[in-house]
């Protein structure tokens, strides 16, 4: 065990393509952007959490919930010790410049870089692949959130100038270099967050799942458009349509970008945003005046919304130029929402890792 102070830093994640498709084993395309938990930890004889965004520090002996974010802790102390790794009690501290709730997956964030950390003070050598599957299991069992795997894949497995491409039924990934030699990425974050986001990401899993049993198909692999046609449901063909045309997107966008074909990606983000505004039903009015403000300019290839939806963030796939639309685009905001908008350009970074 170490025993002099690690600092580990665990990236956010953006995501190009393949949206509400990683629980329907489908294809995502996403990426870590250079904005971090930072989590210091070192060994002490009691579990200590010191929180510099609430300037809050627990202790604790008993490792059970707490229905707080300490949970994101606590769970992953849980779920390494199920697969057999001992944990000694810690003294961390935390501190976040990833603002909750604008969709780039702060909680996977957390959750990745408490066992990075963990595991590189009781120097075991875990590969990412399992980092990222505890940090799952401490979401989706712990903390009961039944998110897909996308973002835990990306914060532990991320490349530097590199999108993750993950086949989320074989996890099966590979790196896919994102050269945007004239093109940027930007985030802008829309300052929205429905409250109804959860119990609406389980609706539209429950309504997934009944679509594959409608069509007497196991996976949404083996589902054609055909298959989706026939289904009775209204509301259930369009959220099977929205799985699989967007799967059809992810590797359209793969070829794209092949040929650095920005413009055609563009097309590919505007077709994604509108089949989840239209068919998945998971955007907000809020989003949808951004990216349908953007899809006006010639300068702007796309936009669409990111993450689970019901507010947080638009990407935006643009040239250099797109600061002075963003500036106009703030101030009808504005006057519309009275909310000011914020927008960060983004690089495809690295997963998590330590200074030691
Ligand atoms: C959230 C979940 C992910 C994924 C996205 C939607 O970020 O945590 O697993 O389902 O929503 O693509």
């Amino acid at each position: 065990m170490r025993t002099s102070k690690i600092i580990v830093y665990s990236p956010g994640r953006a995501n190009l393509i393949g949206e509400h498709t990683d629980y329907n084993d489908g294809y995502v395309l996403p990426f870590a952007i250079k904005r971090y938990v930072k989590i210091e930890i070192q060994p002490s004889n009691v579990f200590k959490i010191y929180s510099e965004q609430t300037k809050r520090g627990i202790q604790f002996h008993k490792l059970e919930k707490t229905n707080s974010w300490v949970d994101y802790v606590i769970g992953m102390v849980v779920k390494l010790m199920e697969r057999g790794y001992e944990v000694q009690p810690f003294d961390m501290r935390i501190d976040s410049e990833l603002p909750m709730g604008a969709g780039l997956s702060s909680s996977a964030a957390l959750e990745v870089g408490v066992g990075y950390a963990i595991t590189k003070m009781m120097s075991y050598d875990i590969s990412r692949v399992e980092l990222a599957e505890i940090a799952h299991a401490c979401e989706v069992e712990f903390v009961g959130v039944r998110c897909g795997i996308m973002d835990q894949y990306t914060v532990a497995l991320a490349k530097e100038g590199h999108a993750l491409f993950l086949d989320t039924l074989t996890k099966e990934y590979k790196y896919v270099p994102l050269r945007l030699d004239g093109a940027k990425i930007f985030l802008i974050d829309s300052g929205v967050k429905h409250e109804l986001g959860n119990s609406e990401y389980d609706r539209r899993r429950q309504e997934c799942e009944e679509a594959l049993l409608m069509m007497r198909k196991k996976s949404f692999r083996e589902v054609t458009l055909e298959d989706v046609e026939k289904l009775e449901d209204e509301v259930l063909r369009k959220r099977a349509q929205h799985v699989v045309t967007e799967n059809e997107r992810v590797l359209k966008t793969l070829s794209a970008l092949e040929t650095d074909n920005f413009k055609l990606v563009g097309k590919y983000l505007y077709e994604s945003h509108y089949s989840l505004r239209d068919n998945y039903e998971v955007s907000c009015p809020e989003i949808d005046f951004i990216v349908e403000y953007l899809e006006g300019h010639p300068s702007v290839y796309g936009a669409r919304i990111v993450g689970a939806g019901f507010g947080g963030s638009v990407i935006v796939l643009a040239e250099s130029d797109f600061v002075k639309i963003f500036e106009i685009l703030k101030d009808k905001y504005r006057n519309r929402y009275g909310i000011e908008l914020k927008m960060m350009e983004v690089y495809p970074s690295e997963g998590v890792f330590a200074h030691e």
